[in-house]
């Protein structure tokens, strides 16, 4: 996993346990998408979870991306609808990303994602400038 903190983004105002699940739901669903890469045997693969966040013009932004196994386009617009999932029964609720979306959007941000199906996946929570 790399890290990439912004330093001058100081403290911001949020429920932290709420916050906390967001980005304890995307890492645990990039972790997830590497090791199914992983195991697929690939060559020379090395799984990468990345976790930044960045403020400019006063809108902070946090990403968390992986090389993992990406998001087919027809599953992709289906990732935030409550109790999606494409994992077996047991390993997926299909409800970490709907209530992640819910909860950031209730402290005023947003939440969207970039995939390119087998290569990669971000997901960026953008919290606008405060006024
Ligand atoms: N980083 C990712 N890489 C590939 N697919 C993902 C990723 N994050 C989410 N998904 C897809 O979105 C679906 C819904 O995610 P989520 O709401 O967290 O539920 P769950 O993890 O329980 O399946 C996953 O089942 C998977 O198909
Ligand atoms: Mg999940």
């Amino acid at each position: 996993m790399e890290t990439d903190f912004d330093e001058s983004i100081g403290l911001v105002d949020m429920i932290p346990q709420d916050m906390g699940r967001v980005v304890l739901n995307l890492i645990a669903n990039a972790f997830y998408a590497v090791d199914e890469k992983k195991k697929s045997g690939l060559e020379h693969y090395e799984p990468t979870v990345s976790v930044s966040t960045t403020k400019k013009k006063n809108a902070i932004t946090l990403k968390v991306g992986d090389n993992g196994m990406g998001i087919p386009e027809e599953v992709k617009e289906k990732v935030f609808q409550p109790f999606f999932t494409t994992k077996p029964t047991g390993q997926g609720t299909g409800l970490g990303l709907s209530l992640s979306y819910d909860i950031v959007k209730a402290h005023g941000g947003t939440l969207t994602v970039k995939t390119i199906s087998g290569e990669n996946t971000e997901f960026s929570i953008i919290f606008p400038p405060t006024k």
